[in-house]
C-alpha cells in the first residue's frame, strides 16, 4: 500500500510517496514563482500550484505501481485568498499568508468591529495575513472582481477541488480565515455578514482526516493514478506538520523552521488568549492549538544568501559559526522582511541590520540573521510562557532544521530541548498520515502517530551559551520598539501592536 503526502508550500509543492510502514519511498519537489508586486505584498497564481501537482505526481510514481496508491492528503500554506468565478476559473492571483496590504482592513476589524467581539466570534483578532481582511480589501479595491466571486477557498482546498470536484475545507485551515467559529467548528454567520460573504461562497467544513471523495476520472487519467484513490480534507500546513511530528493531544509543541516560523502548541481543550497574541485554531487531530507565527524565518537565510550575497550554498555560509559563542561584536538583525505577525501584528515593520562597525563582515551578518530569527521565536515563546504554558521541549521540522548550527543556537536561545523526528518532512508526512486515516488504515490520528512517528535525536540547550544569548536578547528586544515609528513613517501605514514589550 502506498500513500501520497502533499506539502503545498510557498516556494514549491513537495510530494512524498510513503508506504504503509511510514517509510518514505520517494519525494519530488516542483517549484513555482511568487510575485512581490509591492513592498509587503505577496501573491501566487493557483493555476501554477495545480500545474506543479500535475507535473509532480507522475514523476513521484516513476518506478512504482500506481495501482498500489490508496489515498492522498495535503498540508497547505494557510490563509491565502483563492477566488473562483461562475466557471470555476481563478479570478485573481491568490493573496498569500505573508501579504501585508490589508493594514487598513485589519484596523477596521480590530478597532471598529473590535478585538473583543472578534475573539468572541472567532477566537482570534485580525492580522494582515488572515483571509477576512483580504476579502474586505478586494471589495474596496477591486469591486468588479469582487462581484464575480462564486467560491472562496484556501490554497490546499483549491488543489483538492481540482482533484475531486469537492468544495470542502478542514477546521484547522478554516480557523485562519477569521470567518470561522473555532470553538464550535463552524462558519461564523456574523463574521460572514461583516465581510459581505454569502455562506454558499464558502466550502463545507470537514475534519482533516475525513475523506472528501475519490479522484475525478479525468484527473486520475492525467496524473496516472487509479480513480479509487481517496483524498482526505487535509490541513493547514502547521497543523499537518504537527501531525507529521506526533504533536497531538495535550501539551505538545512543534517548531517549524520553514519560509515562516511557527510555534505550535497542541491541546485537547479549546482555549483563547483575550488579546489574541497567539492564534487559537482547531487542530487536525480533532482538538485545538495555540500558535505563534513569524513571517520570515528560513526565508531570511534564503534572502540573504541567494538574493544579497549571490550564493546558493547556505551550509558553507554557516560553517564556522559556533552556536555556543554568542557574538562579541554588536551586529543585530530584525527579521521583519514581510512585516511581522506574532506577536507584533505590524505589517509595516521591516527588516534591519543594526550595530555594524568596520569590524563587521559577512560571517557576522550571517550569524546575526540566525540569531535574530531565533530571538523572534523567543518573543512568541515568551507570550506562551506568560500565559502559564510550560514548554520544556519541542519537536522541530522544516527546511531550516537541516542546519545543525541553527538548531543548537535555537535550543540555546529558547532554553528548551529540540527533538528531531525520524521523518522531518512535516506537512507532507502529516498529509500522508491524514490520508491513511481517511482510507481506514488507522482508526484515528493518534493511532497512526503511535505507529509512525519517532524521535531520532535531541539537542539540549547549553547553560553557558543560554546566559550569553539572554544578555543579547535583552538588547535585541529593545530594537523594534525604538524603530516602530520609523517603520510606520517609511511604509506610510498605521501599525498595531498586539503586545507591548
Ligand atoms: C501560519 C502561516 C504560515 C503559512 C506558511 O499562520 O501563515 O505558517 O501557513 O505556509
Amino acid at each position: 500500500m502506498l500513500f501520497i503526502g502533499v506539502d503545498l508550500g510557498t516556494s514549491a509543492v513537495k510530494l512524498l510517496l510513503v508506504d504503509g510502514a511510514g517509510d518514505i519511498k520517494r519525494s519530488v519537489s516542483e517549484e513555482y514563482p511568487i510575485e512581490f508586486p509591492r513592498s509587503g505584498w505577496s501573491q501566487q497564481n493557483p493555476d501554477d500550484w495545480w500545474a506543479a501537482v500535475l507535473k509532480g505526481v507522475p514523476e513521484l510514481l516513476r518506478g512504482f505501481d500506481a495501482a498500489d496508491v490508496c489515498a492522498m492528503g495535503c498540508g497547505g500554506q494557510m490563509h491565502g485568498l483563492v477566488v473562483l468565478d461562475d466557471h470555476d476559473e481563478v479570478i485573481r492571483p491568490a493573496i498569500l499568508w505573508n501579504d501585508g496590504r490589508t493594514g487598513k482592513q485589519v484596523d477596521y476589524l480590530n478597532e471598529t468591529i473590535g478585538k473583543e467581539r472578534l475573539v468572541s466570534l472567532t477566537a482570534n483578532i485580525a492580522y494582515a495575513g488572515f483571509t477576512a481582511p483580504k476579502i474586505l480589501w478586494m471589495r474596496e479595491n477591486e469591486p468588479e472582481l469582487f462581484r464575480r466571486i462564486r467560491k472562496i477557498m484556501l490554497p490546499k482546498d483549491f488543489v483538492n477541488y481540482r482533484l475531486t470536484g469537492s468544495f470542502v475545507t478542514d477546521c484547522s485551515d478554516a480557523s485562519g480565515t477569521l470567518l470561522f467559529d473555532v470553538r464550535n467548528r463552524r462558519w461564523s454567520e456574523e463574521m460572514l455578514r461583516v465581510c459581505h460573504v454569502h455562506a454558499s461562497q464558502l466550502p463545507e467544513i470537514r475534519e482533516s482526516y475525513d475523506s472528501i471523495g475519490t479522484l475525478a476520472p479525468s484527473v486520475a487519467g492525467k496524473i496516472g493514478l487509479p480513480t479509487g484513490v481517496v483524498v482526505c480534507t487535509g490541513a493547514g500546513d502547521n497543523a499537518a506538520a504537527a501531525i507529521g511530528c506526533g504533536v497531538i493531544g495535550d501539551g505538545r509543541c512543534n517548531i517549524s523552521l520553514g519560509t515562516s516560523g511557527t510555534i505550535f502548541l497542541s491541546s485537547s481543550r479549546f482555549s483563547v488568549l483575550k488579546g489574541g497574541e497567539l492564534h487559537s485554531f482547531a487542530h487536525a487531530d480533532g482538538g485545538f492549538s495555540l500558535m505563534g507565527c513569524i513571517l520570515s524565518a528560513a526565508s531570511c537565510n534564503k534572502w540573504w544568501t541567494e538574493q544579497i550575497i549571490g550564493s546558493s550554498d547556505i551550509a558553507s555560509e554557516q560553517a564556522g559559526i559556533d552556536p555556543d559563542e554568542a557574538a562579541e561584536e554588536q551586529t543585530f538583525f530584525l527579521p521583519y522582511l514581510m512585516g511581522e505577525r506574532s506577536p507584533l501584528n505590524d505589517s509595516s515593520a521591516r527588516a534591519a541590520f543594526v550595530g555594524m562597525s568596520m569590524a563587521t563582515g559577512r560571517p557576522e551578518m550571517t550569524r546575526s540573521i540566525l540569531e535574530g530569527v531565533s530571538f523572534a521565536f523567543k518573543d512568541c515563546l515568551n507570550i506562551a510562557r506568560d500565559q502559564g504554558v510550560s514548554i520544556e521541549s519541542s519537536m522541530v521540522c522544516g527546511g531550516g532544521a537541516k542546519s545543525a548550527v541553527w538548531l543548537q543556537m535555537l535550543a540555546n536561545v529558547l532554553g528548551i530541548t529540540l527533538l528531531i523526528p525520524k521523518t522531518e518532512q512535516g506537512p507532507g508526512y502529516g498529509g500522508a498520515m491524514l490520508g491513511m486515516v481517511a482510507f481506514g488504515m488507522y482508526s484515528s490520528v493518534v493511532e497512526c502517530a503511535e505507529h509512525l512517528v519517532a524521535v531520532r535525536d535531541e539537542i539540549k540547550p547549553h547553560a553557558v551559551a543560554q546566559g550569553r544569548y539572554e544578555r543579547r536578547y535583552e538588547i535585541w528586544r529593545h530594537l523594534y520598539p525604538g524603530m516602530k515609528d520609523i517603520f510606520t513613517m517609511m511604509t506610510g501605514q498605521k501599525s498595531d501592536r498586539a503586545v507591548e514589550k
